[in-house]
C-alpha cells in the first residue's frame, strides 16, 4: 500500500515541477526592467537547479518502482496515472514512455483491448514527439495505429462507444497525420481512406454509430483533412487524383455556400480546390499561385490578434506560404518566383514573428527553421541571409541566442589578441576570410548553434536530466546546422565552424565523429569558437544552471590541462600570457554578462 501511495506522490511532485517551470519560462518573457529581468533570470536558474535535482530523484524512484512486476491493483494505478498525465498536459516522454512500455505487455497478456487502445495511441504519440522533434525526422512506425484498427473485428461485440471512437482516431492518425509526416505514401493513405469510408458507410456501422456525434466529427475530419494529400497528389495514382479533385470541388462548393466571401473559406480547402483546377487543366500553375497569393493577403487582414488565434488560423499562417512555395517549385519561372517569395518574406516576418513566437508548440520550431531556409534560397545578398538566420535564433531560441551573443564577445576578444600576438596562426586561412577576419569570427560565433533551432524546447530547458536518446538529438545540432547552411553559396563558409565546434582539437573526441576537423582549412577558427563556447557554458550562472558555474580561472585551468588534445595549444597560450585579455574575458563572463544579456534580450524584444 505504501508503495502505491508513493508512486502517486512522486508523479504529483513531478507535475508540480512542470507547472513551476512553465511559470518561470513565461516570466522571463514578460519582465522588462533590467533589474527585474535579471532577478527573474537568476531566480529561474536557482529554482531550475533545485528542480533538476528533485526531478532526478523522482526519475530514479520511478525507475525503481517500475522494476517490480505489476499486480492487478498496481497496474490499474499506473494506468490511471498515465491516462491523466497524458490528457492533462503533463506528457513528458521521459516519464510516460517507461510507464507505457511497462503496461503494454501486462495488458497484452490480459487481452484488455480497451486499455491497449489507449496505450498504443499514447505510445505512438510520445514516440512521434521524441523522434520527430528531437532527432530531426518524422516517426515512421505506424504499427500502433494498424494494431488499433485491427480491433475493428470486435466493433460489434460489445465494444463501448469510447473505444469505438479510438478506432476512428487511429484511422485519422494514419490517413491524415501519417500522410502529413510522410510515414505512409499517398496511395496507402488513399487505400485507408477508402477502407475507412466504406466501413463508415456500411449499414452495420450506420445502425450503431450513424448518429454518434463524436464519431461523425472524426469521420468528417478524416474526409476534410485528407485533402492535405494535395501536397503529394501528383505522386499518387489516377484514381486517388480523381477522388481528390471531386472531393476538393465538393468541399469548396459547400464552403462557398456557407461563407460570405471567398476569404473566409478554409485555407486547406481552397488550396486543394485550386490544385484540383490545375490537375483538371482549368487553370495554369501561375494562375493558381496568383489566386492563392491574393487569398493569403486578404485573409491575413482578417486574421485576429495573437490571443484570439484559433487552431485554424495558426495552420493557415503556417501552411499558406509553404503551399505557395511548393507550387513555385513545380515550375514557375525564376524571376516571378523571386518576386513572390520576397513578398512572402516580408509578410511572414511581420506575422510569424509577431504571432507565432507566442506559441510554444514544439512543431513550430521545425517549421520556422525550414521556412527560414526556404526563404534563403531566394535571397540575393549575404547580409539578408544572415539577418534571416539571426532572427530565427532570436525568435525561437532566446537562451541559445543569449549564449551565442556571449560567445561572440569572447571570440572577438580572443581573435583580436591572437591576431596581434600570433598573426601566423591565421595565415593559412582562405583569403576571403582573412579580408575580414573579426567579422567572420563574430558571425560564426552567432551562428555556431543555429542547428538548435530545429530541436524542441524541452531539450534546451534543463529542468531535468536528459535521456540518452535526447542527448543523441542534442548531439545532432552541429549536423543540423551544417545541413542548413551548406547548400547556400554565401553561407557555406561557416559550415566547418558550425559542424566542428564540439570536436576536440586533435580530432580524438567530440562529435560528430564523421567530421575530421583537423583537415579543415578553417581549423584554427573552429578551435577558437570551441574554446569560447566552453568558457561561456562553464561560467554561465544565469542560464546553464544545473551545475555550479565555474570562475574564469577554473575554466582556464581546464583549458591548460586540455592543451594539445582537447584545445588548441596556441590559442590557450594566447589567453594564458595576456593579462589584458584575461581581464577582458573575466569581465565579459561576470559583471559584463548581465549587461550583454540584457541588451541582447532588449534587441530581441524589438
Ligand atoms: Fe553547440
Ligand atoms: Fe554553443
Amino acid at each position: 500500500m505504501t508503495e502505491n501511495f508513493s508512486i502517486k506522490e512522486i508523479l504529483d511532485k513531478y507535475k508540480r515541477n512542470m507547472d513551476r517551470q512553465r511559470e518561470l519560462d513565461a516570466s522571463l518573457l514578460q519582465e522588462q526592467e533590467k533589474q527585474e529581468w535579471l532577478a527573474c533570470l537568476q531566480n529561474r536558474a536557482v529554482e531550475n537547479q533545485k528542480m533538476y535535482m528533485e526531478n532526478g530523484e523522482i526519475l530514479d524512484a520511478l525507475e525503481k518502482w517500475l522494476q517490480s512486476p505489476l499486480q492487478e491493483d498496481t497496474a490499474r494505478l499506473l494506468y490511471d496515472e498515465c491516462n491523466s498525465m497524458y490528457w492533462d498536459g503533463y506528457d513528458d516522454c521521459q516519464v510516460l514512455l517507461p510507464m507505457l512500455y511497462k503496461l503494454i505487455p501486462y495488458y497484452e497478456e490480459a487481452e484488455d483491448i480497451p486499455k491497449l487502445m489507449f496505450l498504443y495511441g499514447a505510445v505512438f504519440y510520445e514516440e512521434s514527439e521524441v523522434q520527430s522533434r528531437r532527432e530531426g525526422h518524422p516517426y515512421h512506425d505506424e504499427s500502433y495505429n494498424y494494431k488499433i484498427i485491427s480491433y475493428k473485428k470486435d466493433y460489434f461485440s460489445g465494444m463501448d462507444a469510447k473505444h469505438r471512437r479510438r478506432i476512428w482516431g487511429a484511422y485519422y492518425n494514419l490517413i491524415v497525420s501519417g500522410l502529413g509526416n510522410r510515414a505512409i505514401s499517398a496511395d496507402e493513405s488513399y487505400r485507408c481512406y477508402v477502407e475507412a469510408l466504406d466501413f463508415w458507410n456500411s449499414p452495420e456501422v450506420q445502425a450503431l454509430d450513424g448518429e454518434n456525434e463524436k464519431i461523425i466529427d472524426i469521420v468528417e475530419r478524416i474526409k476534410k483533412e485528407w485533402l492535405i494529400v494535395e501536397e503529394v497528389i501528383e505522386e499518387s495514382n489516377e484514381e486517388a487524383q480523381s477522388t481528390f479533385c471531386k472531393l476538393a470541388q465538393e468541399m469548396y462548393q459547400e464552403e462557398i455556400a456557407q461563407q460570405e466571401s471567398i476569404w473566409q473559406i478554409n485555407s486547406e480547402v481552397y488550396a486543394a480546390y485550386l490544385h484540383a483546377q490545375k490537375i483538371l487543366n482549368n487553370m495554369s500553375l501561375e494562375e493558381i499561385v496568383d489566386a492563392y497569393l491574393d487569398y493569403y493577403q486578404e485573409k491575413m487582414k482578417l486574421c485576429p490578434d495573437v490571443k484570439d488565434l484559433t487552431e485554424d488560423d495558426l495552420y493557415f499562417l503556417i501552411n499558406a506560404p509553404l503551399t505557395i512555395e511548393r507550387w513555385l517549385c513545380m515550375g514557375v519561372e525564376e524571376e516571378k518566383s523571386k518576386k513572390v517569395m520576397s513578398l512572402l518574406k516580408q509578410q511572414t516576418q511581420e506575422t510569424w514573428y509577431e504571432k507565432l513566437t507566442k506559441f510554444a508548440m514544439p512543431f513550430i520550431n521545425g517549421v520556422m527553421a525550414e521556412w527560414c531556409f526556404t526563404l534563403i534560397k531566394y535571397m540575393d545578398t549575404q547580409d539578408e541571409k544572415e539577418e534571416c538566420l539571426f532572427q530565427l535564433l532570436v525568435k525561437r531560441q532566446l537562451p541559445t541566442y543569449l549564449h551565442s551573443v556571449m560567445v561572440t564577445h569572447l571570440a572577438e576578444a580572443l581573435c583580436k589578441e591572437a591576431k596581434r600576438k600570433c598573426p601566423e596562426l591565421f595565415e593559412g586561412l582562405p583569403e576571403s576570410i582573412k579580408k575580414d577576419l573579426v567579422g567572420f569570427v563574430r558571425r560564426s560565433a552567432l551562428l555556431h548553434d543555429i542547428g538548435k533551432t530545429k530541436i524542441t524546447d524541452i531539450v534546451n530547458t534543463q529542468g531535468r536530466r536528459l535521456w540518452d536518446r535526447e542527448f543523441h538529438g542534442i548531439k545532432n545540432h552541429p549536423m543540423f546546422g551544417a545541413e542548413m547552411i551548406e547548400k547556400d553559396e554565401d553561407l557555406v563558409k561557416y559550415r566547418d565552424v558550425v559542424l566542428g565546434h564540439h570536436k576536440f582539437y586533435d580530432g580524438s573526441g567530440g562529435y560528430p565523429v564523421e567530421f575530421d576537423n583537423t583537415k579543415s582549412p578553417c581549423r584554427v577558427l573552429i578551435d577558437l569558437i570551441t574554446i569560447c563556447d566552453c568558457i561561456d557554458a562553464a561560467t554561465d550562472h544565469l542560464g546553464r544552471n544545473y551545475k555550479r558555474a565555474k570562475t574564469l580561472d577554473e575554466v582556464l585551468k581546464e583549458l591548460v590541462e586540455g592543451k594539445g588534445t582537447r584545445y588548441n595549444p596556441d590559442l590557450v597560450e594566447v589567453i594564458e600570457e595576456s593579462s589584458r585579455l584575461k581581464k577582458e574575458m573575466r569581465y565579459i563572463v561576470s559583471e559584463g554578462r548581465m549587461d550583454i544579456m540584457y541588451r541582447a534580450y532588449l534587441e530581441s524584444a524589438l
